[in-house]
């Protein structure tokens, strides 16, 4: 079943003058991990934005299902369709480390007993020990702070994953626990989980590489 469909998108930044994604057509599936990787500059966070709804083409389009982003809701979309996992976190700082897990689902008005136990999972699932979970972000290390912010996303319900280098600030043996997770949620949640890596490790992990260069788009 196709989850996500990036229709002929291109994107250039205001103020641009050229295109930093150029035509990009693909339909994403649930049930599937797949890496993009390419260059720094190439464009993959920029198509990330827009398949998150962050963003919108200024050709093109993303569709969900059968619906264009275009006709949709985007801030509900941003809410239950869709979760992210940013390049830089994006931590709350004034929330403890449990708070920020959970937040969204707060935001999908699950009760707050259920939601700060599945948090409380989520963040063990992840290797943040109990003793962490009041703590600030600030308080902890990078990678730790990338694993909290992998763990809120498990706690979403959304169909659709986005994840920008989540493994950016974790040594190897993180790097298998997260891939192995995100793996788990594709294949036996069925959702469309989208990585984009420089991690080698982490490529070999997905069922299905993209590549971007020069804001191109292809398979393989
Ligand atoms: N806000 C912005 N305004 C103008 N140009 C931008 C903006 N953000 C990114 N760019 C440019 O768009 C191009 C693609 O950037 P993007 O962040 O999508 O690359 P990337 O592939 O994610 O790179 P990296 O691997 O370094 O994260 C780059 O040339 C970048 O300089
Ligand atoms: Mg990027």
């Amino acid at each position: 079943m196709t989850a996500l469909t990036l229709e002929n998108v291109s994107y250039t930044y205001p103020g641009g003058t050229s295109p930093v994604v150029k035509n990009a057509s693909y339909a994403f599936e649930a049930g599937k991990l797949y890496a993009v990787v390419g260059p720094s500059g190439s464009g993959k966070s920029t198509l990330l934005s827009m398949l998150a709804g962050l963003d919108t083409p200024r050709e093109g389009d993303v569709v969900l299902g059968e619906e264009n982003l275009r006709s949709l809701d985007l801030d509900k979309y941003r809410r239950e369709g869709v979760s992210i996992i940013f390049q830089a976190f994006c931590l709350l700082p004034l929330l403890t480390v449990r708070e920020n897990v959970c937040l969204p689902m707060e935001m999908q008005g699950i009760p707050e007993s259920a939601a700060r136990q599945q948090a409380a999972e989520a963040l063990v699932k992840v290797g943040i020990e109990e003793s962490k979970h009041k703590r600030f972000p600030s308080a902890l290390s990078g990678g730790e702070q990338q694993r909290v912010a992998i763990a809120r996303s498990l706690c979403s319900g959304a169909p659709v994953l986005l994840a920008d280098e989540p493994t950016g600030n974790l040594d190897g043996e993180n790097t298998k626990i997260v891939m192995e997770i995100l793996r788990r949620l594709a294949h036996e949640e069925n959702r469309c989980v989208i990585v984009v890596t420089h991690d080698p490790e982490v490529a070999e992990a997905a069922d299905l590489v993209l590549r971007m260069k020069d804001g191109v788009l292809t398979e393989g």
